[in-house]
């Protein structure tokens, strides 16, 4: 990444919302795949649309954090260039569906995220796992560690919010690999929420723990995901570290040829995302952040939400689209 002084602070306003654009985009036409149990059709619909509303903007875009590299996916791929040109060059992180499991079964939190910033101030990291620890804003910074045990890490932020850790609300992905992290989260005493899929959304809901019952999130996900959880804190406060899991030579490689040599380092919020950066999320199918995409015989219905790191602004945005297939 290039140095925050290097990074073209202010982005145009207008711009900042026209990403809602494609994420809604990009929702209807993964929804049109909700229940169908078809991961890849849904995919290759919604990375589709999500191109095509890209290609509309007056932008000079990169993919930074995309669908994978160049060989394995024809469309959103690692440094993709994407946009109409002629506007400002900017670094894209893009997850069509965030979530493709929960849309071909239709369960809930299936989303369309994206985030756009100046070029050169997103964490271009491989499609490969992320060990990642995030809590909510109001903290004081390095109050919870990767490097911590979850026991401690727990006590700590009890300590700091002033309740008994029985009342600390802790998301994991529900998976094999988290065996271990899961007991010992039980043995201190926490709360779990377990979720089968979708971590930018479990990163979302610690920032608000009276909604959510969530005050930190722990445990391995994706890392493209992983920047855009950081993306979405950077707008609404919050603290999270990240750490690439490169468990053989290949994933190692591929942490290389991201630049990223120092496997060990421990990436901050603004070590993954920096500048005016806006992130946003559209529902395909329901869940605890957004409603999901719904059709009526006269339109189609979208709910999303539209954060701004420089100003802290969130917007919750319903749609009604008259017109399926035009997002004006
Ligand atoms: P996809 O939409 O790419 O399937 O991601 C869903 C997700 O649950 C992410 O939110 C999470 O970071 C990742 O998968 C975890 O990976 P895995 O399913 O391999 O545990």
């Amino acid at each position: 990444m290039v140095s925050q002084s290097a990074v073209k602070s202010e982005l145009d306003r207008a711009l900042a919302l026209d990403i809602v654009r494609v994420t809604e985009a990009t929702a209807v036409a993964a929804a049109l795949w909700r229940g169908r149990g078809d991961e890849a059709a849904a995919d290759e619909a919604a990375a589709t649309a999500m191109y095509t509303e890209l290609s509309r903007l007056p932008i000079e875009g990169v993919v930074v954090v995309g669908e994978g590299d160049a060989e394995e996916t024809p469309l959103l791929y690692i440094g993709e260039t994407v946009g109409a040109g002629g506007g400002p060059e900017v670094d894209l992180a893009v997850d069509p569906i965030e979530g493709s499991t929960l849309c071909a079964k239709a369960l809930p939190n299936a989303l369309s995220v994206m985030a756009l910033a100046p070029r050169g101030s997103l964490l271009k990291v491989p499609d490969i796992y992320m060990d990642k620890i995030a809590i909510g804003p109001g903290f004081p910074d390095g109050l919870v560690d990767l490097d911590a045990s979850p026991g401690d890490n727990l006590k700590a932020l009890a300590l700091a919010k002033g309740v008994p850790i029985s009342e600390i609300g802790v998301c994991i992905l529900d998976r094999p690999r988290h065996a271990k992290l899961i007991e010992e989260v039980k043995a201190a005493g926490a709360a779990l929420h377990l979720i089968g899929d979708g971590d930018i959304a479990g990163v979302i809901h610690v920032t608000e723990p009276l909604e959510t019952n969530i005050d930190i999130y722990m445990g391995i996900g994706g890392a493209p995901e992983g920047v855009l959880g950081a993306a979405a804190l950077a707008c609404i406060g919050g603290q999270m570290q990240g750490r690439l899991v490169a468990g053989n030579e290949q994933q190692r490689a591929r942490a290389r040829a991201a630049n990223i040599v120092d496997l060990g380092r421990k990436f901050t919020v603004h070590d993954m995302v920096m500048g005016d950066l806006s992130f946003a999320a559209t529902g395909i199918t329901d869940g605890s952040l957004l409603e999901g995409v719904r059709f009526t015989k006269e339109a189609v219905f979208t709910h999303s939400v539209i954060m701004r790191a420089s100003t802290h602004t969130v917007r919750w945005i319903r749609t009604e689209h008259p017109d399926i297939g035009k997002f004006d």
